[in-house]
Protein backbone atom coordinates (compact mmCIF):
# COMPACT_ATOMS: atom_id res chain seq x y z
CA UNK A 1 0.00 0.00 0.00
CA UNK A 2 1.63 3.35 -0.74
CA UNK A 3 2.08 6.01 1.39
CA UNK A 4 0.44 9.38 -0.16
CA UNK A 5 1.27 12.84 0.34
CA UNK A 6 -0.31 15.55 -0.66
CA UNK A 7 1.85 19.13 0.05
CA UNK A 8 0.76 22.70 -1.35
CA UNK A 9 3.05 22.95 -4.06
CA UNK A 10 6.19 21.38 -5.45
CA UNK A 11 8.39 23.36 -3.63
CA UNK A 12 7.07 21.70 -0.42
CA UNK A 13 7.06 18.46 -2.30
CA UNK A 14 10.74 18.20 -2.54
CA UNK A 15 11.55 17.95 1.44
CA UNK A 16 9.87 14.84 1.30
CA UNK A 17 12.02 12.99 -0.66
CA UNK A 18 15.01 14.72 0.06
CA UNK A 19 14.57 14.44 4.05
CA UNK A 20 14.34 10.21 2.65
CA UNK A 21 17.24 10.46 0.68
CA UNK A 22 19.22 12.04 3.60
CA UNK A 23 18.16 9.24 6.32
CA UNK A 24 19.17 6.50 4.22
CA UNK A 25 22.94 8.23 2.95
CA UNK A 26 23.01 8.85 6.77
CA UNK A 27 22.96 5.31 7.84
CA UNK A 28 24.41 4.27 4.41
CA UNK A 29 26.98 6.86 2.80
CA UNK A 30 27.63 4.50 -0.41
CA UNK A 31 23.92 3.76 -0.90
CA UNK A 32 22.19 3.64 -4.55
CA UNK A 33 20.25 6.02 -5.81
CA UNK A 34 17.42 5.39 -8.56
CA UNK A 35 17.58 9.05 -10.73
CA UNK A 36 15.18 10.57 -12.33
CA UNK A 37 15.69 13.53 -15.28
CA UNK A 38 12.35 15.73 -15.80
CA UNK A 39 11.05 18.86 -14.30
CA UNK A 40 9.74 17.09 -11.30
CA UNK A 41 12.30 16.08 -9.30
CA UNK A 42 13.71 19.36 -9.40
CA UNK A 43 12.70 20.63 -5.73
CA UNK A 44 14.25 17.41 -4.27
CA UNK A 45 17.80 17.83 -5.45
CA UNK A 46 16.92 21.34 -4.55
CA UNK A 47 16.20 20.46 -1.01
CA UNK A 48 18.45 18.04 -1.07
CA UNK A 49 21.85 20.21 -1.52
CA UNK A 50 20.00 22.92 0.71
CA UNK A 51 20.87 19.45 3.68
CA UNK A 52 24.84 20.32 3.03
CA UNK A 53 25.26 16.34 3.02
CA UNK A 54 28.70 14.38 2.37
CA UNK A 55 27.11 12.11 -1.04
CA UNK A 56 30.41 11.48 -2.71
CA UNK A 57 30.26 8.06 -1.69
CA UNK A 58 26.43 7.83 -3.18
CA UNK A 59 26.39 5.74 -5.83
CA UNK A 60 23.64 6.22 -8.66
CA UNK A 61 21.68 4.56 -11.68
CA UNK A 62 19.74 6.59 -14.18
CA UNK A 63 16.29 5.26 -14.94
CA UNK A 64 16.57 6.15 -18.96
CA UNK A 65 18.56 8.01 -21.43
CA UNK A 66 17.40 8.40 -25.89
CA UNK A 67 19.62 6.88 -28.43
CA UNK A 68 20.70 8.69 -31.16
CA UNK A 69 21.60 12.07 -29.72
CA UNK A 70 25.72 12.77 -30.14
CA UNK A 71 27.92 12.35 -27.00
CA UNK A 72 27.71 15.42 -25.14
CA UNK A 73 24.58 16.76 -26.35
CA UNK A 74 22.99 19.22 -23.64
CA UNK A 75 19.40 17.29 -23.65
CA UNK A 76 20.80 13.62 -23.46
CA UNK A 77 19.77 12.45 -20.13
CA UNK A 78 23.63 11.78 -18.99
CA UNK A 79 24.07 15.40 -19.66
CA UNK A 80 20.68 16.83 -17.38
CA UNK A 81 21.67 14.25 -14.70
CA UNK A 82 25.26 15.58 -14.44
CA UNK A 83 23.97 19.47 -15.05
CA UNK A 84 20.92 19.22 -12.10
CA UNK A 85 22.34 16.27 -9.82
CA UNK A 86 25.71 15.20 -9.96
CA UNK A 87 27.40 18.82 -10.14
CA UNK A 88 24.58 20.83 -7.46
CA UNK A 89 24.88 17.72 -5.26
CA UNK A 90 28.07 16.92 -5.50
CA UNK A 91 27.76 13.24 -6.21
CA UNK A 92 30.97 11.71 -7.78
CA UNK A 93 30.56 11.34 -11.47
CA UNK A 94 32.68 7.77 -11.60
CA UNK A 95 29.59 6.68 -9.62
CA UNK A 96 27.02 7.69 -11.50
CA UNK A 97 25.65 5.35 -14.78
CA UNK A 98 23.05 6.06 -16.90
CA UNK A 99 21.64 3.64 -19.09
CA UNK A 100 23.71 2.51 -22.26
CA UNK A 101 26.72 4.92 -21.07
CA UNK A 102 29.20 1.98 -20.77
CA UNK A 103 30.69 2.45 -23.98
CA UNK A 104 30.19 -1.03 -25.38
CA UNK A 105 27.75 -1.98 -28.59
CA UNK A 106 24.00 -1.01 -27.80
CA UNK A 107 22.81 -4.66 -28.54
CA UNK A 108 23.36 -5.91 -24.81
CA UNK A 109 23.87 -2.94 -22.73
CA UNK A 110 20.12 -3.57 -21.03
CA UNK A 111 21.36 -6.79 -19.89
CA UNK A 112 24.40 -5.19 -18.54
CA UNK A 113 22.93 -2.49 -16.82
CA UNK A 114 20.84 -4.99 -14.85
CA UNK A 115 24.21 -6.98 -14.46
CA UNK A 116 25.60 -3.25 -12.99
CA UNK A 117 22.70 -2.74 -10.72
CA UNK A 118 22.92 -6.18 -9.45
CA UNK A 119 26.71 -6.44 -8.97
CA UNK A 120 25.84 -2.29 -6.71
CA UNK A 121 23.65 -4.07 -4.70
CA UNK A 122 20.69 -3.08 -6.52
CA UNK A 123 18.60 0.32 -6.10
CA UNK A 124 17.95 1.43 -2.49
CA UNK A 125 15.48 4.28 -3.42
CA UNK A 126 14.53 5.31 -6.51
CA UNK A 127 12.50 8.36 -7.58
CA UNK A 128 9.95 8.27 -10.23
CA UNK A 129 8.34 10.92 -11.89
CA UNK A 130 5.19 9.78 -14.29
CA UNK A 131 4.59 10.95 -18.06
CA UNK A 132 1.34 11.85 -19.23
CA UNK A 133 1.18 8.98 -20.47
CA UNK A 134 1.53 7.21 -18.12
CA UNK A 135 4.79 6.36 -18.40
CA UNK A 136 7.66 5.77 -15.76
CA UNK A 137 11.31 6.06 -16.69
CA UNK A 138 10.36 5.77 -20.75
CA UNK A 139 8.15 2.34 -20.23
CA UNK A 140 5.50 3.88 -22.24
CA UNK A 141 1.85 1.81 -22.15
CA UNK A 142 2.12 -1.46 -23.25
CA UNK A 143 5.54 -2.23 -21.48
CA UNK A 144 5.45 -6.07 -19.75
CA UNK A 145 5.15 -5.60 -16.04
CA UNK A 146 8.14 -7.59 -15.47
CA UNK A 147 10.50 -5.82 -18.17
CA UNK A 148 13.95 -5.22 -17.66
CA UNK A 149 16.39 -2.72 -19.11
CA UNK A 150 16.16 -2.37 -22.95
CA UNK A 151 15.59 -0.13 -26.17
CA UNK A 152 12.32 1.35 -26.84
CA UNK A 153 10.26 3.67 -29.23
CA UNK A 154 8.91 6.57 -27.41
CA UNK A 155 5.09 7.78 -28.04
CA UNK A 156 4.39 10.48 -30.09
CA UNK A 157 2.82 12.18 -27.27
CA UNK A 158 6.03 12.10 -25.24
CA UNK A 159 8.25 13.42 -28.20
CA UNK A 160 6.14 16.05 -28.27
CA UNK A 161 5.92 16.29 -24.63
CA UNK A 162 9.83 16.77 -24.70
CA UNK A 163 9.98 18.68 -27.40
CA UNK A 164 10.18 21.60 -25.41
CA UNK A 165 14.04 20.69 -24.39
CA UNK A 166 14.69 20.49 -28.61
CA UNK A 167 14.28 23.23 -31.54
CA UNK A 168 11.41 20.57 -32.12
CA UNK A 169 9.34 17.53 -31.75
CA UNK A 170 11.85 16.59 -34.98
CA UNK A 171 14.60 16.38 -32.86
CA UNK A 172 13.12 14.37 -30.19
CA UNK A 173 14.81 10.84 -31.05
CA UNK A 174 12.50 8.39 -32.04
CA UNK A 175 14.60 5.59 -29.40
CA UNK A 176 15.27 5.18 -25.82
CA UNK A 177 17.19 2.66 -23.57
CA UNK A 178 14.94 2.77 -19.72
CA UNK A 179 14.80 0.50 -17.13
CA UNK A 180 11.98 -1.55 -17.28
CA UNK A 181 9.09 -1.91 -14.91
CA UNK A 182 10.40 -5.12 -13.04
CA UNK A 183 13.59 -3.22 -12.91
CA UNK A 184 12.02 -0.62 -10.75
CA UNK A 185 10.05 -3.21 -9.01
CA UNK A 186 13.34 -4.57 -7.73
CA UNK A 187 14.40 -1.34 -5.74
CA UNK A 188 13.92 -0.68 -2.15
CA UNK A 189 11.77 2.15 -1.93
CA UNK A 190 9.74 3.34 -4.67
CA UNK A 191 8.96 7.50 -4.24
CA UNK A 192 6.80 8.43 -6.70
CA UNK A 193 6.44 12.31 -7.41
CA UNK A 194 3.74 14.48 -9.23
CA UNK A 195 2.71 17.86 -9.55
CA UNK A 196 0.47 19.98 -11.62
CA UNK A 197 -3.03 19.29 -12.96
CA UNK A 198 -1.62 17.74 -15.93
CA UNK A 199 -0.33 14.40 -14.30
CA UNK A 200 -4.14 13.84 -12.27
CA UNK A 201 -5.07 11.56 -14.38
CA UNK A 202 -1.79 9.79 -14.58
CA UNK A 203 -1.69 9.45 -10.74
CA UNK A 204 -5.54 8.36 -10.58
CA UNK A 205 -4.65 5.80 -12.85
CA UNK A 206 -1.59 4.70 -11.46
CA UNK A 207 -2.82 4.44 -8.07
CA UNK A 208 -6.12 3.22 -8.38
CA UNK A 209 -7.00 2.20 -11.28
CA UNK A 210 -6.12 -1.77 -12.53
CA UNK A 211 -2.71 -2.91 -12.55
CA UNK A 212 -2.02 -3.34 -16.25
CA UNK A 213 0.48 -2.72 -19.09
CA UNK A 214 -1.82 -0.18 -20.55
CA UNK A 215 -0.72 2.16 -17.03
CA UNK A 216 2.67 1.41 -16.18
CA UNK A 217 2.64 3.72 -13.44
CA UNK A 218 0.38 1.46 -11.98
CA UNK A 219 3.42 -1.35 -11.13
CA UNK A 220 3.80 0.51 -7.79
CA UNK A 221 0.84 -1.12 -6.53
CA UNK A 222 2.75 -4.20 -6.66
CA UNK A 223 5.38 -2.69 -4.71
CA UNK A 224 5.37 -2.90 -0.67
CA UNK A 225 7.13 0.00 0.05
CA UNK A 226 6.01 3.23 -2.17
CA UNK A 227 5.97 6.88 -0.93
CA UNK A 228 3.67 9.29 -3.57
CA UNK A 229 4.15 13.25 -2.71
CA UNK A 230 1.42 14.95 -4.90
CA UNK A 231 0.67 18.30 -4.32
CA UNK A 232 -3.70 18.93 -5.01
CA UNK A 233 -3.83 19.53 -8.47
CA UNK A 234 -1.99 16.07 -9.29
CA UNK A 235 -4.22 14.76 -6.48
CA UNK A 236 -7.38 15.89 -7.90
CA UNK A 237 -8.40 12.76 -9.46
CA UNK A 238 -7.61 10.74 -6.32
C1 LIG B 1 10.28 12.08 -19.15
C2 LIG B 1 11.19 11.09 -18.39
C3 LIG B 1 10.52 10.51 -17.19
C4 LIG B 1 9.82 11.63 -16.45
C5 LIG B 1 8.68 12.15 -17.27
C6 LIG B 1 7.99 13.35 -16.66
O1 LIG B 1 9.96 11.69 -20.43
N1 LIG B 1 11.71 10.02 -19.20
O2 LIG B 1 11.48 9.84 -16.37
O3 LIG B 1 9.32 11.16 -15.23
O4 LIG B 1 9.02 12.38 -18.60
O5 LIG B 1 8.70 14.53 -16.88
P1 LIG B 1 8.42 15.85 -16.08
O6 LIG B 1 8.85 15.57 -14.68
O7 LIG B 1 9.28 16.90 -16.70
O8 LIG B 1 6.98 16.12 -16.18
Amino acid sequence: MAEVVIVPSAAEGGSIPAAAIAALVTAKPDAVLGLATGSTPLTTWQALAGRGLDLSRVRGFALDEYVGLPAGHPESYRSVITREVVEPLGLTPALVRVPGDDGLPLEGAGDRYESDIHAAGGIDLQILGIGRTGHIGFNEPGSSLASLTRVKTLTEQTRIDNARFFDSVDDVPVHCITQGLGTILRARHLVLLAFGAGKAAAIAAALEGPVSASTPGSVVQLHPRVTVVVDEDAAADL
